[in-house]
């Protein structure tokens, strides 16, 4: 059967995955009110088309801080992606080239900077969490250096891990330890079970334990992750940061204008608006209602970015249409990767080009960066404000 959208992948990979992964992969803060209001956000706003445009050729593309793309999206940060498919950050990586867009590394990751530098010659941004012992992040950035990343995207909305009752329910923790829970659901999902022992059991944070040092304890060091988190992290850290990345500065996970304006004074290249797909602060605002205000605030000073929810070439419009210069893509090329690897990557990257490309025909308008407001019902501040 063709998969004609994200959710179709989305189902796949539920049917696909072990509840433990695809419980991890989806999951929200809470019970996940933040994930779903980050869906009514963009389901909230409706479009104002022109017609009688000539929209015989369109153009997706667009450069965000220098750096061009074939349509305003990125492959977020996602950690833990060797739940789904063994090499999967290199994976994702070489979808993210053949797509024409970038590919974010976490810091959590399951490959190498180094390996997934070496599985492709596309643009690569590094996602830092910035740990206790600064030392991690000072190895950690200059390997990225190193293995020519461009973007150092650090984020700062996760001192500790969000509430996920789902993962407590599942007893989640790396590395993943068998229960009568575990093992009935590891029986009902052979093929997974298969893919996870072919890359030598539960998945390992490969790139962390690098930048520990090869005496670091791997297992205990994923376990304690977030208890390690520098939560002394401030706006003065920025200095220290600016001291070891010459290069792009964004900070990861704002939701005020407060902040935006924070981010400016310290002189940062970009930030991007999140609250991390619904899976930190429960009750979190949706990054696409503070889009305005902040647009108003520092949308001449600063790169914004946006992410949370997108599902659909037309959230992409949305999100240009309020003011962001791309979306970060989350949950949707995982979506792709659990269901059928690399192919269900380059289906749904495939699948949001043309529906944003479709998009920007019928809404009249025949490049990315014509849209403006004028393509959203003049009540767009209204129709967000009414989200319950
Ligand atoms: C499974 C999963 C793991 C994630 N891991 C990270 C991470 O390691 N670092 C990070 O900055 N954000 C992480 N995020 C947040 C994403 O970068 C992004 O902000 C969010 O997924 C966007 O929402 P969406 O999934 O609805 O598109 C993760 C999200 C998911 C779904």
């Amino acid at each position: 059967m063709t998969l004609a959208n994200i959710a179709d992948y989305q189902r796949l990979a539920r049917k696909r995955l072990a509840r433990i992964a695809f419980d991890y992969l989806e999951g929200g803060a809470e019970d996940g009110h933040t994930l779903r209001r980050n869906r009514h956000a963009f389901e909230s706003l409706t479009f104002q088309p022109r017609v009688m445009c000539d929209v015989t050729h369109v153009d997706s593309a667009v450069t965000v801080m220098g750096r061009p793309m074939a349509m305003p999206a990125i492959v977020g940060p996602t950690g833990l992606n060797g739940l789904y498919i063994p090499r999967a950050e290199e994976v994702l990586a070489k979808a993210a080239h053949a797509a024409g867009l970038p590919f974010v590394l976490s810091t959590a990751s399951t490959s190498l900077i180094e390996d997934v530098r070496a599985a492709t010659s596309g643009d690569l941004w590094l996602q830092l969490y910035v740990q206790q012992n600064r030392a991690i992040a000072e190895s950690m950035i200059q390997r990225a250096r190193d293995a020519e990343f461009s973007v150092l995207m650090v984020t700062v909305d996760t001192p500790v891990h969000g509430v996920r009752d789902h993962d407590v329910r599942n007893g989640f923790k790396l590395p993943l330890s068998p229960s009568a829970r575990l093992i009935a659901d590891l029986l009902l999902h052979p093929r997974w079970c298969l893919r996870m022992l072919r890359q030598g059991g539960s998945p390992q944070l490969v790139n962390l334990a690098r930048s520990l040092g090869e005496r670091a304890n791997i297992n205990s060091q994923a376990a304690t992750m977030s208890r390690q988190m520098d939560t002394a992290l401030n706006w003065e850290s920025i200095s220290w940061l600016r001291k070891h990345w010459p290069g792009p500065l964004i900070i990861k996970g704002i939701l005020s204008v407060h902040d935006a304006l924070k981010a400016a004074e310290h002189g940062v290249d970009g930030i991007v608006l999140s609250n991390h797909g619904g899976r930190q602060l429960a009750f979190a605002p949706s990054p696409i209602e503070v889009l305005p205000r902040v647009m108003d605030h520092v949308g001449q000073k600063l790169a914004v970015l946006v992410d949370g929810g997108v599902r659909r070439g037309s959230d992409i419009a949305k999100a240009l249409a309020l003011g962001a210069q791309a979306v970060l893509l989350g949950r949707a090329p995982l979506y792709g990767l659990a269901a059928s690897g690399r192919q269900g990557v380059d289906d749904v990257l495939g699948i949001l080009l043309r529906e944003f490309e479709i998009t920007l025909r019928l809404l009249g308008r025949c490049q990315a960066s014509e849209l403006d407001q004028t393509a959203l019902d003049e009540g767009y501040r209204t129709q967000l404000a009414r989200l319950v």
